[in-house]
């Protein structure tokens, strides 16, 4: 019979505890989300900001909707490109200080769209072994070949750059903060190999735009220029889509040639509208301000209670457990007790780094952050005895 392995693949995840569920929620946007009728304090969601539900934000969007209509009409290229879109832009390029902008409806299609536009296939595409399932994706499915280095490793990174002197197109990509485990690139180390052997430099700086540089990013933060600068409005911006920031150049290119930017619907009015009254309120100090209180104070706490954290300085706090049916444990424990923190198992992280992806808002309680503290320790330590 046909599709055998449809059946076959899904009992393989079941047994290896890697079977996922799409649940629904309501308030998985905020601090604190229903779901089953029961309320969970949220600590989950990319809205580091607390963006999403800012008053001002969801104003923008109704009042756009109300003047516009909701969806864009057309793709960028036919009728889809308003003014409010070209201001959006223009606001981008003047927050990065990137010379040109493109928007695109998701990071993913970004993603995709960018690298295999831009490589063919005698080009070389050189990842951080960490980077995002989406930067993997456009990679397999590009023509180019593609080589990975371990994360953050600038010695096999040379290497690689070494060894393909002869390619004409080489692209390094890395991200600004890495989705899963909080960290930052080596955004200092690969610019400098990235210019010492002429290729270009690709950041995916999802987690860092909004938080970084005052806001304005990772890349800006570092003093770094990378050619291509892509982020997503997903995470600290609240809202959706994202851009893709270069040169003139080569925005005109993506323009004519990127497939995923010309045949698909435009960013949605309200979407737009929502996303540029959030990328201003982004750019004030006290929000910011606020997330890196609660940053040090998680990390405090858990310090004080010998909780073993990964090197983040970001609103990603994960904390590894290893295997797979233990992380949902205790994900379960932690849910029985009101908080919702989701297990992250493999493929989205390597094998046996199966963790709890803890993300903190400038909107959570600091007593939120305490109580999460004493019921991680206590399900880490039922989980040790075999109780859980
Ligand atoms: C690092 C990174 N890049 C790209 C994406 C994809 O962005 P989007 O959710 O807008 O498709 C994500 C989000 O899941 C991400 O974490």
């Amino acid at each position: 019979m046909s599709f055998n392995h449809l059946s076959s693949s899904l009992a393989s995840l079941r047994e290896r505890h890697h079977f996922r569920q799409t649940r629904f929620v309501e308030g998985g946007n905020n601090t604190s989300l229903i779901f089953d009728n029961k309320q969970f304090i949220n600590f989950s969601s990319n809205d580091y900001l607390g963006l999403a539900t800012d008053p001002d934000v969801i104003k923008a969007s109704n009042e756009a909707t109300t003047a516009y209509g909701v969806g864009s009409g057309g793709s960028s290229l036919v009728t889809g490109h308003s003014a409010r879109h070209e201001y959006l832009q223009s606001l981008i390029c003047d927050v990065t200080q990137m010379e040109s902008c493109l928007l695109f409806t998701s990071g993913f299609s970004a993603n995709s769209g960018v690298i295999s536009t831009l490589l063919s296939e005698h080009d070389l595409l050189i990842q951080d072994k960490l980077n995002h399932a989406s930067l993997m994706d456009a990679g397999i499915h590009s023509n180019a070949t593609m080589k990975r280095f371990m994360h953050n490793d600038m010695a096999r990174l040379a290497q690689l750059l070494e060894k393909s002197e002869q390619t004409d197109n080489r692209l390094v990509v890395t991200e600004g903060v890495f989705s899963m485990d909080g960290d930052s690139g080596d955004l200092h180390g690969i610019n400098q190999l990235q210019q010492q052997h002429k290729s270009w430099l690709m950041v995916d700086d999802a987690h860092g735009f909004g938080i970084n540089g005052d806001g304005r990013g990772s890349c800006y933060e570092a003093d770094v220029k990378p050619n291509l600068l892509m982020a997503t409005f997903g995470k600290a911006i609240g809202t959706s889509g994202a851009f893709v920031a270069a040169s003139c150049e080569t925005v005109d290119y993506l323009t004519n040639f990127c497939r995923h930017y010309i045949y698909s619907t435009a960013l949605p009015m309200p979407i737009v509208a929502a996303t540029i009254k959030s990328i201003e309120l982004s750019q004030q100090q006290w929000r910011r301000e606020k997330l890196n209180e609660r940053i040090i104070h998680f990390r405090e706490k858990a310090a004080q209670q010998s909780l073993t954290l990964m090197p983040s300085n970001s609103a990603i706090q994960p904390v590894i457990i290893g295997d797979s049916s233990d992380v949902l444990k205790v994900s379960q424990y932690l849910k029985e007790h009101g908080f919702w923190v989701s297990a992250i198992r493999p493929p989205t992280v390597p094998q046996n780094t199966a963790r709890l992806r803890v993300t903190l808002s400038a909107n959570h309680q600091l007593t939120d952050i305490d109580n999460l503290i004493i019921h991680l320790v206590r399900g880490l330590e039922l989980l040790a005895k075999g109780d859980l």
